[in-house]
């Protein structure tokens, strides 16, 4: 469950949806992806059940409210995003957002392993679940396989980059996350988009 017992679930993904639209609506194309992700976590939040269905919600708006300008302060927008939701409240969002899409590799070699480390990471299909529906949304919000995705990433970034380095290193993980998670998305018989 969510952490803040004023609210119910569905305020919180309401203000959740709203506080990404504000932070990261004046960018543009990653409003629209946020977007996207939320979509794709609504379509398949029922492999959770009821308690966890919210959480993965909030987390798909949230995961990527770093990169709003006001939040920079490490500049790796798990850490600045994390820590920006956990001042709002919301200590287990928080953790989901500071660790999506396996961000331990990058923060390794961004030389931010301690910063992260403010933040437990957790094992479970929720958190295999916001991955999934990070790495199977495009840039623009269009839908996208993880594999495509990773194409598009070594393009945008050039082969030497950090991104595209940490990349390479979770790529194992993060196939893992997605396998899980369309199992489960098999097993509750929800269609393939
Ligand atoms: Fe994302």
């Amino acid at each position: 469950m969510l952490d803040t017992p004023l609210r119910t679930d569905r305020e919180i993904v309401r203000w959740a949806a709203g506080e990404a639209a504000r932070l990261l609506g004046p960018l543009g194309d990653r409003w629209r992806h946020v977007r996207g992700v939320a979509q794709q976590a609504r379509r398949i939040a029922s492999i959770l059940g009821d308690a966890e269905a919210p959480v993965l919600l909030a987390a798909a708006y949230l995961h990527d409210v770093g990169w709003a300008p006001e939040l920079a302060d490490t500049r790796f927008h798990p850490i600045d995003g994390a820590r920006w939701v956990r001042s709002q409240g919301h200590d287990r969002l928080a953790r989901l957002v500071a660790h999506h899409s396996e961000a331990r590799f990058e923060a390794h070699l961004q030389g931010l392993g301690d910063e992260l480390g403010e933040f437990e990471r957790e094992d479970s299909p929720t958190g295999d679940a916001l991955t999934y529906c990070d790495l199977t949304t495009g840039p623009t919000g269009e839908p996208i396989t993880p594999v495509a995705r990773w194409d598009e990433i070594e393009r945008r970034y050039g082969p030497n980059s950090i991104v595209v380095n940490a990349l390479a290193r979770s790529r194992q993980s993060l196939l893992a996350a997605v396998r899980r998670t369309e199992r489960r998305i098999e097993g509750a018989g929800i269609q393939p988009r």
